[in-house]
Order: C-alpha cells, then sequence, then structure tokens
C-alpha cells in the first residue's frame, strides 16, 4: 500500500489570549476527523494542540498534496474558527489566510508536512514508526538545527556509523524568501555538510523541506518550512513549524533525533514573534502561559499497523522528567537573554521585524530624520 502521512497544522483561536484551543473547538476538529475517518476519506486521525495551534495527523492513501485530504483540513479548520468566533476567542481564523482556497492548500495559511511511502511492513522496514514535532511562537527554520545534528553529525547520532546510513541523508534545502514559489536545493551529507550547515544557519530564510536515506531513497523527513509574512504581506502570527520524522532501522532511533534538542537552542520567536528565544521541549496540548511567551515545541510518536492505523496509543516524547532539567534550563536562558530586553541579539534583526508593527514606529521615525549641515561658516573676508 502506497501509505501518506499527513500532518496538518493552524492557529485558528484561543482561549483567554493566545493560549491553547478551547475545549470545544478541540471536540469539533475531532468531530470532523472521525467522520473523514468513517467515510473512508482517511484510514486514521489524531489531533493535538501545542499552545494555541491544532494538529491533525492524518493516514490514507491519497497522496501528497490531495485535494480531499486538504479541503477535509481547511473545512475542519472552519468549523474549529466559527466556534472560536462564537465563544469570543482571540485570533479567530488567524492562520486561514486564503479565502477558499481551492484543492491543496500548502501556502494558503496552515502548516502542512507530507510523505508517502510503500507500507508492507517488510523488507527495510519491518516495522513503521514515526514522530511528530509541532511548535507554536517560533520562526519557520527552528528544526534547521536539530535536524542537521540528528541527520549529518554523529556526535548526536551514532547511528550514523552503521552501515544501513553511513553514505549519509540527502537534505532539500528551501529559500523561503523566493515568493515566485518553492525554490529547493538538494545537498548531501556527509560530504556538502558544510553547504548545508552554510543555509541552515539561517532559521529564518533557509529550512529543510525534506531529507532521504541515500541508501534506501526513502523519504524520513518532511517540514512545513513556509514563512507565514510572505503569505499575507503582513504579520499574522508566527510560523510555527511541523515535521514528520520516521524512525528507527534504517533511520535515526527515536533518542537520536530528539537528543539536540537538549540544547534548547535558541530561535526567532517569542511574543509579537519579534524576540531570539530558547525552543522548550514540552508534552502534548501545552497551553502557552509561562513568563515572556517561549517557544515551544511537542513531540508524539506512533506506530501503524499493516492497515495503516495507528496501533492503539501514542507516545510523548518530551513528557518525561529527564525535559525538566531541559526546560529549567531553557527557562534559564530565556531570563538571561530577556535580562537585556530589545537590545542587540535578544530581538530579531529589523529586517525580520519589517512586516510587523515595530516597522510602522521606526518608518515614523525615519521620516524625521535629517543630514546635520556640517559646512564650516564661510570665512570672514
Ligand atoms: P531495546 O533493547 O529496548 O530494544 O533497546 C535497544 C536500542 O537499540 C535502543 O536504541
Ligand atoms: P501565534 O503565531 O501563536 O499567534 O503567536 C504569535 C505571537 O505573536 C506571540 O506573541
Ligand atoms: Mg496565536
Ligand atoms: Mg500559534
Ligand atoms: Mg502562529
Ligand atoms: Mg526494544
Amino acid at each position: 500500500m502506497r501509505l501518506t502521512l499527513s500532518v496538518i497544522k493552524a492557529d485558528v483561536g484561543s482561549v483567554g489570549g493566545h493560549t491553547k484551543p478551547s475545549s470545544r473547538m478541540m471536540a469539533t476538529v475531532e468531530g470532523e476527523v472521525a467522520k473523514a475517518i468513517c467515510n473512508g476519506l482517511l484510514i486514521d486521525g489524531f489531533i493535538c494542540h501545542t499552545g494555541d495551534d491544532i494538529a491533525i495527523i492524518m493516514t490514507h492513501t491519497r497522496g501528497e498534496g490531495s485535494s480531499e485530504v486538504h479541503q477535509l483540513a481547511w473545512k475542519t479548520f472552519l468549523a474549529a474558527t466559527s466556534v472560536a468566533k462564537t465563544s469570543g476567542l482571540y485570533g479567530a481564523g488567524q492562520d486561514l489566510l486564503a479565502d477558499a482556497p481551492s484543492g491543496n492548500i500548502r501556502g494558503a495559511g496552515p502548516g502542512v508536512a507530507e510523505l508517502s511511502f510503500d507500507h508492507s511492513l517488510s523488507g527495510v522496514r519491518p516495522a513503521e514508526s514515526f514522530m511528530v514535532f509541532a511548535a507554536d511562537k517560533c520562526g519557520p527554520g527552528a528544526y534547521n538545527l536539530p535536524l542537521y545534528l540528528a541527520f549529518a553529525d554523529p556526535m548526536y547520532c551514532a547511528g550514523l556509523m552503521l552501515p544501513p546510513m553511513i553514505k549519509g541523508f540527502r537534505f532539500h534545502v528551501i529559500d523561503m524568501d523566493n515568493t515566485a514559489g518553492d525554490s529547493l536545493l538538494e545537498l548531501d551529507a556527509p560530504a556538502d555538510s558544510y553547504h548545508i550547515a552554510a543555509l541552515l544557519r539561517d532559521n529564518e530564510r533557509f529550512g529543510i523541506d525534506r531529507i532521504i536515506s541515500r541508501t534506501h531513497g526513502e523519504v524520513v523527513v518532511a517540514v512545513s518550512a513556509q514563512r507565514l509574512h510572505a503569505i499575507a504581506g503582513k504579520y499574522t502570527g508566527k510560523d510555527d513549524p511541523v515535521a514528520i520524522v520516521r524512525n528507527q532501522g534504517i533511520f535515526p532511533a527515536p533518542e537520536e533525533i530528539i537528543s539536540p534538542f537538549a540544547k534548547a537552542h535558541f530561535v526567532g520567536g517569542d511574543a509579537r514573534g519579534s524576540h531570539v528565544m530558547p525552543l522548550m521541549p514540552v508534552p502534548l496540548n501545552t497551553p502557552v502561559t509561562g513568563m515572556y511567551c517561549l517557544p515551544i515545541v511537542s513531540c508524539v510518536g506512533f506506530s501503524i499497523d499493516s492497515e495503516g492505523r495507528f496501533a492503539e496509543s501514542y507516545t510523548d516524547f518530551f513528557d518525561n522528567p529527564a525535559w525538566d532539567e531541559v526546560r529549567r534550563r531553557a527557562q534559564r536562558k530565556a531570563i538571561e537573554m530577556r535580562s537585556q530586553g530589545w537590545s542587540g541579539a535578544a530581538m530579531l534583526p529589523y529586517s525580520e521585524l519589517e512586516y510587523g508593527g515595530f516597522r510602522d514606529t521606526v518608518s515614523g521615525l525615519l521620516k524625521r530624520f535629517r543630514l546635520r549641515d556640517d559646512r564650516k561658516p564661510e570665512a570672514a573676508e
């Protein structure tokens, strides 16, 4: 069976400010997805939230970019938006940036990550397992560093030294500044790993679109790398990427994939999407309520049975006391960074604030600048 995993995530309203969706919104989404499983559009589906973003995780055989699956997600988010509107919630419909997009909704606001593979539970994949990362309050390249470390650095993933992975992985890097369309470059790790790093260091412009096994040709990672302001032309909330990562066997093990998140590395995001703050790993369904509005990321894992359904339960990877230590460190890093308020590296550069209200404040002031008249007064005769 050619199986597709689709993860579509959107922020369509939240309770008490930008914290979390309401339980009625979650129930609405669950109801719509249950109907789609019942009528055979989807094989299976799982709903969770990270901060105020609702993620729909689906298996089906309609392929990537399927208009039926995308339209189901769009209509489901519209239904959740009406619930949010009726309840007077904050940011109702915020990520639905297009008016009734037809077919594929990539580029219409919601984050979309999809990948497909032959699913037979035999050959190189006698078992199929994957994880989904979902981030809130952060920029589009938030996974650049952790995915690079997991798929290109044996200091983080010793599995790269094993025969099924030693040829490395192919990175499809996307230039998110190109508004003409998806602009991609394929680079191979380890041969091109310095070139990959040279691009991925810029989390606001370059992202990982997908990663492919060089030995087996299997897609292992898909990321929803896009910039919302490139779609909307103005600041409409943070990009908040999602990623699907298959694991085990011919791919890195879960611990090798999540260990780079122990860094709580600094990313663009946080309050008003304008700060540079550490990415805190959190359990599923965590609201954003801490001081500062820290960028957060959740990670859920599934196995898939022979019919393409999720096996009876899921794994919440960051819901473990081991991650409490990382959360405390993220908080300490956040306090340090915020102690310098708006100064220098604590906030994103001006070019990144371009689409937000900070731009209006500064452009009003720019009009008032005058060249200093430093010509010498005429010498007296
Ligand atoms: P188990 O013995 O629990 O399967 O763990 C083995 C392992 O390889 C962990 O990466
Ligand atoms: P959201 O993308 O979750 O709305 O967050 C954006 C923001 O501006 C936080 O202050
Ligand atoms: Mg929001
Ligand atoms: Mg959000
Ligand atoms: Mg957002
Ligand atoms: Mg085991």
